[in-house]
């Protein structure tokens, strides 16, 4: 387990790091070939189940996505986000990581900071858990969308919530939604890697949705490069399976015992 956190660590300036979100079988299995990094995402609340915002997913539902997903990864390392509610204390945050690591044994968890939270970040470190900060637009605090660092006070309060996730133990922290200037700014700041979303190329790795990359999930805000029209694909594969059905073209002798 600490091997990879350690190769993760050392990528710092020498390789982009690959991640991406998995929630099922099929999806990791292809992810495991390409990525440094598979994250069991609470984004799973709006692009698999579609609920309101991330807040309303709960960790036993999380728990059984993350089983899913470890048993089909071999190389890739298992970040788990950690629901919201399940990290306000340092007595919650350590049951909850040892909770989350026996079941799914997962290599990481994944914490958003709220600017006061690396106090907890230290601890788990220190219990042995292997923790990812996540800065910026961090939707478990913010209800509101907005682009983070604009104002160079703001900058500069992302790069001190930066430096203090990194003292704290974290092995990465992911950028969401941060300015390419303070991106830029906080990843030469720190010794450990970033990772962004909607934060440019200046970050050390790169995070999408996976169900947005292949346009999936109906979400597809600008930071998103849609790599696949997948609704489209699966639009005309059904009405095919329509048409065949109604035509009595399926299923066919081969497809009947
Ligand atoms: O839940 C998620 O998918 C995430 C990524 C946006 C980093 O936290």
């Amino acid at each position: 387990m600490f091997k990879k956190i350690n190769k993760i660590k050392k990528s710092k300036s020498k390789k982009k790091l690959v991640c991406l979100t998995a929630y099922s079988k099929p999806i990791s299995k292809i992810l495991d070939r390409y990525c440094d990094i598979v994250l069991v995402g609470d984004s799973v609340a709006t692009a698999f189940y579609g609920m309101k915002d991330t807040r309303e997913i709960d960790m036993q539902t999380m728990l059984n996505h993350a089983k899913s997903v470890k048993n089909n990864l071999k190389k890739s390392l298992l970040v788990f986000d950690m629901p919201h509610n399940t990290y306000r204390s340092i007595k919650e945050a350590k049951k909850n990581a040892k909770k989350v690591i026996g079941i799914v044994k997962c290599d990481a968890i994944k914490i958003e900071s709220n600017g006061r939270n690396h106090n907890i970040i230290r601890d788990l470190v220190r219990s042995g858990f292997p923790v990812m900060g996540h800065i910026g637009y961090t939707p478990q605090f913010k209800k509101k969308f907005k682009v983070q660092g604009k104002e160079s006070v703001e900058e500069k309060r992302l790069i001190q919530e930066a430096k203090m996730i990194e003292e704290a133990g974290a092995f990465s922290i992911v950028l969401e939604c941060i300015t390419k200037r303070a991106a830029r700014n906080i990843t030469k700041s720190i010794r450990i890697p970033t990772i962004g979303i909607g934060s440019s190329n200046f970050c050390d790795g790169q995070i999408l949705v996976t169900d947005d990359l292949l346009g999936l999930s109906g979400f597809y805000p600008r930071f998103v490069k849609k790599y696949a029209n997948l609704r489209n694909i699966i639009n005309k594969a059904i009405r095919k399976f329509k048409k065949d059905v109604k035509n009595k073209k399926f299923p066919t002798n081969y497809n009947s015992y």
